[in-house]
């Protein structure tokens, strides 16, 4: 999958097969683990015992200071359905299930804990806490679709190689993991699906994330007016319940913004005009909000844009022909809004199934408004800040635009699960 290869791997997650020989006495061994198992098993709230990693023999110095963590963790697991803990037991850790090694950047010489895959093991523990932030070589942590709960610890920043983190899809609640601004190498995190609630840090948009899944939470308040900071391809932001307008900062990512989802959310005012810096842009959804105002003629700049969703908000107005006259639409929804107007070249997008204005205002078509929710609605006064930018097309569009005689239809077949950003919204999806 794509997301994998976004940043070299800071080193190969081959699985290292450990041959290891016990010599010691075989009684000892078995007797430990017995120990542990019946301890686990039936007493899972006792602390653990006293295992003595030097009792085992360990493929690497590493593993053997990993051993304790990865037990006392275990004896926390509070549900494990798939029996997935059955695994963590002896000093072969590079073989237990979810758990996978390789050689640390620091070291070529030594075998080391480098990477960890939960998905879908629907365990549940208290906490992540004393867990990952005690694995000091781990690079990925996957954990989506457990019941992991409680907060994310401060020790998390203390990783120096921890690049991807996706927590998503358990209960994991508090405010925004402040820790995480403090990672340096980050450049994916994952954390939609929790409870996580308060502010989106500003700081956030100014890390080096490739990728910021944040939708599903009870994230609140404004998006942060630098969003146009951040250097990230992905962005969601759905099904939260943030408020203001969307940032006229967003244009500032031109160069490198393919994706974001604002869809879902309590977000107010006018599209800025700065949306229409975004020609990198495939996906825009920020249907589902309460952004009113006429659609800024710089929408015609989005080139590349595939998806384009505004539905279920308060616009109005007249579609711009420079919108639909973008060759790569696929779907341009507006349905339920309170446009009244659209030219030869949006109709033409109609009736090839891209546009949708169901719901609107627009008299002489199916499926409108009533006029009275429409007058009701144009009775109260609206008006947008920089309107004298609405007009404006702050780039070329002759030769890019499709004609309006061409029905070019790309819809038909195209699903969701194409784009990167609408997987996420799929909480099960493993990324
Ligand atoms: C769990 O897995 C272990 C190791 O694979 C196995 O020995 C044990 O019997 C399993 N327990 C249950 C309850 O299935
Ligand atoms: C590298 O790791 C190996 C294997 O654990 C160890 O024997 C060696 O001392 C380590 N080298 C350094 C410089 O730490
Ligand atoms: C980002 O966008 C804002 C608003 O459009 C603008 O004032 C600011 O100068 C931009 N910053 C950078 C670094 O481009
Ligand atoms: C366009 O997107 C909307 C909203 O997600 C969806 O309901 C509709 O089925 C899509 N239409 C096409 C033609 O793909």
């Amino acid at each position: 999958m794509e997301i994998f290869h976004m940043k070299p791997l800071n080193y190969s997650l081959t699985i290292v097969i450990i041959i290891f020989f016990v010599s010691f006495p075989c009684f000892l061994c078995s007797l430990q683990f017995n120990a542990t198992v019946t301890t686990s098993a039936s007493l899972p709230l006792l602390p653990p015992l006293p295992l003595i990693p030097s009792l085992l023999n360990f493929l690497d110095q590493r593993l053997a200071e990993i051993y304790p963590i990865i037990q006392t963790f275990k004896n926390s697991i509070t549900a494990d359905p798939l029996n997935i803990t059955g695994t963590w037991v002896g000093s072969d850790i590079c073989n237990y299930k979810g758990f996978f090694c390789s050689n640390p950047p620091d070291n070529e010489s030594a075998t080391t804990i480098s990477s960890i895959d939960f998905n879908g093991f629907q365990l549940a523990a208290p906490s992540l806490d004393g867990f990952i932030d005690q694995l000091p070589d781990v690079a990925l942590f996957h954990a989506n679709s457990n019941k992991f709960s409680g907060t994310i610890t401060d020790n998390l920043a203390k990783l120096p190689y921890l690049y991807e983190l996706d927590i998503s899809n358990n209960d994991i609640s508090g405010s925004f993991p402040i820790p995480i601004l403090d990672m340096k190498d980050l450049s994916f995190l994952d954390l939609r699906f929790n409870s996580f609630s308060g502010l989106i840090p500003p700081e956030i948009f100014m890390k080096d994330l490739q990728v910021i899944f944040l939708n599903n939470n009870n994230f609140m308040q404004p998006i942060p007016e630098n969003i146009g900071s951040t250097p990230a391809l992905y962005i969601t932001l759905a099904s939260n319940k943030l408020t203001g307008p969307i940032p006229r900062s967003i244009g500032n990512a031109s160069s490198t913004l393919k994706e974001i989802l604002l869809f879902n959310n309590l977000l107010v005012g006018c599209i800025p005009y700065e949306v229409g810096f975004l020609k990198n842009a495939i996906v825009f959804d920020a249907s589902n909000n309460q952004l009113t105002g006429p659609l800024p003629c710089s929408l015609g700049c989005l080139k590349k844009m595939e998806q384009l969703n505004l539905a279920n908000n308060q616009l109005y107005g007249e579609v711009p022909e420079v919108l639909c006259a973008l060759k790569n639409l696929e779907n341009l929804s507006l349905s339920n809004n309170y446009f009244t107007k659209v030219g030869p070249t949006c109709e033409n997008l109609i009736q090839g199934g891209v546009l949708d204005l169901r719901g609107n205002c627009i008299s002489g078509f199916a499926d409108q408004r009533t006029e009275e929710e429409c007058s009701t609605f144009f009775s109260q006064p609206i008006t947008c800040p920089y309107s004298s930018s609405l007009k404006l097309i702050p780039c070329s569009t002759s030769g890019s635009a499709r004609s309006p005689s061409t029905n070019s239809v790309k819809a038909s077949g195209v699903t969701k699960t194409s784009w990167v950003t609408y997987q996420a919204t799929d909480l099960r999806h493993r990324l």
